[in-house]
């Protein structure tokens, strides 16, 4: 099937809520064409211009994208520029235009790393954006799953230690209330692109019971045809959480 040919839509009541991609193959993408490989992370912003506009008009309430992670810092340093000027530039072309749609953006990570430019128009992306309800963007920039995990663990520490909290009261609940997606509901749907499988210090703690689902397709091929393919893929899956499938479908029944 192409992109081009028309699928069936997806039955509202299997539509994921959240959905949490790694964008993988821009690099490959632009090699491919024999060009630079930043051409292919400016393409993959295309991508995301195209996700974000889909996932608002079907009603998915949360779209997760890995932008950067803690260990693309081992790059050539020149890619790793390049790839802060187009974060840069993508935060300035695009705010007004996701505030029009009413998406509210946030970034997770340490964003501190990339200088005090990105930091001012993140935060003032988020502050413009907070009230907004239609669809959270939350972009994953330096961010590492073991990262968030620690940090969490370490504002808890900091909790017992000042007598606000007793040890016995560190349980999976507090401590997913400090991770940085605290409060938003765990991605039921983990999409990547890009043909690795694997997760590459994505978010650890929040994929526990998410499905997962692995494209060769390279990022900046991936359209909307392309999703809808993932899309149709969770929709046929039972999700059991650990309870057999005879009990899901009692439960589905009653
Ligand atoms: C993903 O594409 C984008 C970032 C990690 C910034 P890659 O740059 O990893 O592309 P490939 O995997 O080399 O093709
Ligand atoms: C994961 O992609 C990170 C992002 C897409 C931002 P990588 O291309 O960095 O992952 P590995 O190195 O192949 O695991
Ligand atoms: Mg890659």
């Amino acid at each position: 099937m192409t992109t081009k040919d028309p699928i069936n839509p997806v039955p509202l009541s299997v539509l994921p809520q959240h959905v949490a991609v790694i964008m993988d193959g821009n690099g490959r993408w632009a090699k491919g064409r024999g060009q630079a490989r930043i051409q292919g992370h400016r393409q993959g912003v295309e991508t995301v211009r195209e996700l974000v506009a889909t996932c608002a008009e079907m009603g998915i309430g949360h779209l997760t994208l890995f932008a950067f992670s803690s260990e693309n810092w081992r790059r050539p340093r020149l890619e790793v520029r390049l790839l802060r000027q187009l974060f840069l530039l993508a935060l300035d072309r695009e705010i007004a235009r996701l505030h029009g749609h009413g998406v509210r953006f946030r970034a997770i990570g340490d964003i501190a790393a990339f200088g005090s430019e990105i930091v001012k128009r993140v935060e003032a992306a988020e502050a413009l954006t907070r009230g907004n309800t239609r669809l959270q963007l939350t972009i994953a920039a330096n961010y590492g799953g073991r990262w968030d995990i620690a940090r969490a663990a370490q504002q808890l520490a900091l909790e017992v230690e000042a007598g606000r909290m007793r040890a016995d009261d560190v349980t999976a609940e507090a401590l997913e209330a400090h991770l940085s997606l605290g409060g938003i509901p765990e991605p039921d749907l983990f999409i990547r692109t890009g043909g690795e499988q694997r997760i590459s210090n994505f978010l650890l703690w929040q994929l526990a019971y998410t499905e997962l689902y692995f494209t060769p397709t390279l990022w900046p091929d991936f359209h909307r045809g392309e999703f809808e393919k993932a899309l149709h893929s969770f929709a046929g899956r039972q999700r059991r959480f650990g309870r057999t499938g005879d009990q899901v479908e009692a439960a589905w029944r009653a």
